[in-house]
């Protein structure tokens, strides 16, 4: 029978534990909100609202085309202007989705007969930029500079270093300078997905690249999403004109894909003027992540230490871990859960967003109600 192998498969996934299913929420819920990525609370911050309903009455519903033909708007090139000023670029291009973005970056850097080194905990989207590239993928160590080295000094020729700045199971950082210095001594070019860090890290919350000295370097290359500090939906490349210019004319992602859609472009640019305002948003969030930790480890739960917004807490298994976030879930609080095969490790957690508009009594709560619900 036609597709009769997905029967199997899903009867697989049901024995282990691993069947997801969707569940569409409510406009509004009484849910303690961990789990969504609006880092800063500004997804439906009333600027942010008000700029995508404006860009939509201006624009319209869609950008009507791919960026090359009738998709590029006024509006689109305001906001890569302001990115890229913000996060110390010379030039940024923005793109449908943040995993658009990620495999524009990686394919469009590595050509055929070059080397990609890409760390053991990349998210999905750089991986699958690796899958997509003509050049030849070798996986290294978790933020192991060393082993970054070793695989750069086995190539002769054009070579690329991927990685996450902040990776999003764990919340922990990319050692970005040492890895950065191993890119120097070879003559290779760094490509990070700051997807975790713009919002969150560095000056204002101008992120990871800008906190490490990396900004503006002509050897590095810095991917954002739109989607989770700022609130709204999109993708962005951040770096050198000649690398954004590149990418308009070969990157497969940007040409033949419709633009960002203005609401998007609107909301993204208003948060990111209200961030400018309100830079003290970003250590909000730091300080909310820390805090979390803290108390839940008092608790006597396996928490990793935050290096950003995202707090990871370890579960028993696959199983327990939904079974952990039904029961949050019942008792009012929202935790996303993370198994295999989304976790590199198949270490199963309960992963928690550490929003920089949760009040102490909420974070208090949230922290009484994973431990009374603990496996
Ligand atoms: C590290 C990382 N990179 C890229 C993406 C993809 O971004 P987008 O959701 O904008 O496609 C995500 C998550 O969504 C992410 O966590």
């Amino acid at each position: 029978m036609a597709f009769g192998w997905i029967d199997e498969q899903a009867e697989l996934r049901r024995r282990a534990g691993l069947v997801r299913t969707l569940r569409p929420r409510p406009a509004e819920s009484p849910l303690l909100d961990l789990a969504s990525n609006d880092y800063l609370g500004l997804a439906r911050h009333p600027e942010v609202t008000e700029g995508a309903a404006r860009a939509a009455r201006t624009w319209g519903g869609g950008a009507t085309g791919s960026r090359l033909v009738t998709g590029t708007t006024e509006l689109h090139a305001e906001l890569e202007r302001e990115l890229a000023d913000f996060c110390g670029f010379e030039a940024a291009l923005v793109f449908s989705s943040g995993y658009a973005a990620n495999l524009a970056a990686v394919t469009a850097l590595a050509p055929h007969g070059s080397l990609i080194v890409s760390d053991a905990g990349n998210h999905a989207s750089l991986i699958d930029g690796c899958r997509l590239a003509r050049g030849t993928t070798q996986v290294v160590a978790h933020s192991d500079p060393d082993a970054v080295r070793k695989a750069l000094q086995t190539h002769d020729g054009p070579a690329v270093v991927v990685s996450d700045t902040v990776f999003s199971v764990d919340g922990d950082a990319a050692p970005l300078a040492r890895f950065a210095e191993a890119c120097r001594e070879h003559g290779a070019g760094l490509v990070v997905d700051d997807a975790h860090g713009l919002g969150v890290l560095g000056d204002g919350g101008r992120g990871a690249p800008h906190a490490t000295g990396l900004a503006g370097a002509d050897d590095v290359v810095v991917t954002v999403t739109l989607s989770k500090s700022f609130g709204s939906q999109g993708g962005a490349v951040l770096g050198p004109a000649r690398v954004t210019d590149h990418l308009v004319n070969a990157a497969r992602t940007f040409i033949f894909d419709t633009g960002l859609a203005p609401a998007a472009a609107g909301a993204a640019l208003a948060a990111l003027r209200l961030l400018r305002r309100e830079p003290e948003r970003a250590a909000r969030a730091r300080t909310v992540a820390s805090e979390l930790h803290t108390r839940l480890t008092a608790a006597g739960l396996e928490a990793v230490r935050p290096d950003a917004a995202v707090v990871s807490v370890r579960a028993p298994s696959p199983e327990e871990a939904v079974l952990w976030a039904a029961e949050c879930r019942a008792a009012g609080l929202a935790v996303g859960c993370f198994r295999p095969p989304s976790v590199p490790d198949g270490i199963s957690r309960l992963r928690l967003t550490a929003r920089a508009d949760l009040s102490e009594g909420q974070i208090e709560r949230a922290v009484r109600v994973i431990g009374e619900t603990r496996p």
